[in-house]
């Protein structure tokens, strides 16, 4: 069932259109994709499967789009974003129920979502106008061999048509999280939606579409990746990609000609914890970080080493808040929902039985229906079981038990991955070197992982991504230095 009222014109019967040049199109192809709800396992929308033609039209619209976009003034742009955060957030209702039903969010998460969306939105807004506001004047007598004939101006300008893939997981949030650092910084913005999620997304674009933006400088691409994922990521007028998801993003890297690229992968984020940590605080953040949204985030808790003198007493303190979760659809704000398709779930599924085979210790009976897993703690887990180094993506969440600290730093350093991982204890000297010791792109102390406040830097080192993100470092990633150098007479000249 599609959502009516203000979204209704983004409708063709029953299937969700397309953005593109300041329009709602239909397809030429004729043909839609079909949107899953996870919890029913039945179709829930349809979005337009469009073609690589359409999808050329989108690029030479954004081109043309950009050149002015980048001309408007930088308030102006500041201007439109935070009246699109005011719609979105006025919006939350729609587009988390969207969410609900695409994703299986819990409602409570699923709203929270779009508020956390609208709030970076207006960051950026903020953040753009006063970082892109800011040049630099060089003058050439600090090299040596030059006198002072040369100065430099330095400025941040945009990088052109700004690709932008989001994951299903936050298809909204990481969607803006990409929209308004490449909007604030003069380029324009094509966008192509996971496929649970395109509704949510679009829905998100329309509130874009309500505030104003120039015609074609937004557009919203739907269809299978299969299709036209290879040639938009491969399309000469895209001038930066930036994508978040899973291993995709290496093939795509390795395509991607000369242009900069903004990759968020997986992670196997690690949680190491000495024995002077306060267990209920590490308990309290493995619930949070292990089986927040079915443990489906990339910056979950997918791995415990534990100092074997506290493993026992950490492990019951766990499951006593395990059997505490409620297990269920979305729209009960269930804190485990069913995971997003049932290919990931007989993914989840496999690892599991891998573990029980290799003997790892069940502290719950495992159990599934349909795409719902219960949230289960592995113990006693061993480095050659599938589930000690591969990313479940599902509430399961396994534990290693360790003899000393630097075989915890050797487990976390030898994944392939390395976006977060933290460390628990009250001695603030040890949390500092190991934090050093973790290839991690960053070591949450006393925390469990997460991504947010959207300001901070968030990156990820080997197989877990490219670049850096957080706000401020997706605006000036966004944009490219330009120079010019005003070169005066020679100190002989006469001023008259
Ligand atoms: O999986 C996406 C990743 O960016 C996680 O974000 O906010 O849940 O830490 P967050």
């Amino acid at each position: 069932m599609a959502s009516t009222g203000v979204f209704s014109d983004i409708l063709y019967g029953d299937v969700f259109k397309y953005y593109a040049d300041g329009e709602w199109k239909k397809s030429s192809s004729g043909q839609s994709v079909a949107i899953i709800n996870p919890t029913t396992r039945k179709p829930q929308y349809k979005v337009q499967a469009c073609t690589k033609e359409e999808v050329n039209k989108a690029m030479e619209r954004a081109k043309f789009a950009q050149k002015s976009w980048a001309r408007t003034p930088l308030w102006k742009r500041g201007e439109l974003l935070h009246k699109a955060a005011a719609i979105l957030k006025e919006h939350k209702s729609p587009i988390g129920e969207c969410l609900v039903k695409e994703i299986a969010k819990p409602a409570k998460d699923a709203f929270t979502e779009v508020v956390r969306s609208g709030d970076l939105v207006s960051y950026c807004a903020e953040e753009g106008v006063r970082i892109l506001g800011d040049g630099k004047l060089l003058v050439s007598d600090s090299f040596p061999g030059n006198d002072r004939s040369k100065y430099c101006l330095t400025s941040k300008i945009p990088l052109g048509v700004v690709l932008a893939i989001p994951p299903y997981n936050y298809p909204v949030n990481l969607a803006v999280s990409k929209i308004a650092p490449a909007l604030i910084a003069g380029n324009s913005l094509v966008l192509k939606p996971p496929t649970q999620g395109a509704v949510s997304c679009l829905h998100m674009v329309h509130c874009f579409h309500l505030a104003g933006f120039p015609k074609g400088l937004i557009s919203c691409i739907t269809g299978k990746g299969s299709q036209i994922g290879d040639f938009l990521t491969t399309h000469p007028d895209v001038d930066c990609i930036s994508f978040t998801g899973g291993d995709t993003g290496i093939a795509i890297a390795k395509k991607a000609g000369m242009i900069p690229l903004q990759m968020e992968l997986g992670g196997k984020d690690a949680c190491i914890i000495l024995e002077d940590a306060d267990l209920n605080l590490v308990a309290e953040n493995i619930i949070k970080g292990g089986f927040s949204y079915s443990g489906q985030r990339c910056t979950a808790v997918k791995v415990i080493f534990a100092m074997e003198s506290i493993a026992d007493a950490l492990v019951e303190k766990v499951n006593a808040r395990v059997a505490k979760l409620t297990v269920g659809p979305p729209e009960k704000n269930c804190d485990i929902t069913p995971v997003v398709s049932e290919a990931s779930a007989n993914f989840i599924e496999g690892l599991i039985m891998d573990a029980k085979d290799k003997g790892a210790k069940f502290c719950q009976e495992h159990k599934r229906e349909g795409n719902l897993i219960w949230p289960l703690l592995l113990d006693h887990v061993t480095p050659d079981m599938r589930i000690a180094r591969e990313e479940p993506f599902g509430p399961v969440v396994p534990v290693i038990r360790i003899k000393s600290i630097e075989e915890g730093i050797h487990h976390c350093n030898s994944s392939k991955y390395g976006l977060q991982g933290c460390v628990f204890t009250k001695d603030i000297n040890k949390a500092m070197l190991i934090s050093d010791a973790m290839e991690t792109g960053t070591v949450q102390i006393n925390s469990a992982p997460a991504r947010g406040p959207d300001h901070f830097p968030f990156q990820g080192f080997k197989d877990s991504g490219i670049g850096s993100q957080g706000i401020t470092n997706s605006i000036n990633m966004m944009t490219k230095t330009k120079s010019t150098v005003i070169n005066l007479p020679s100190p002989s000249y006469s001023m008259g």
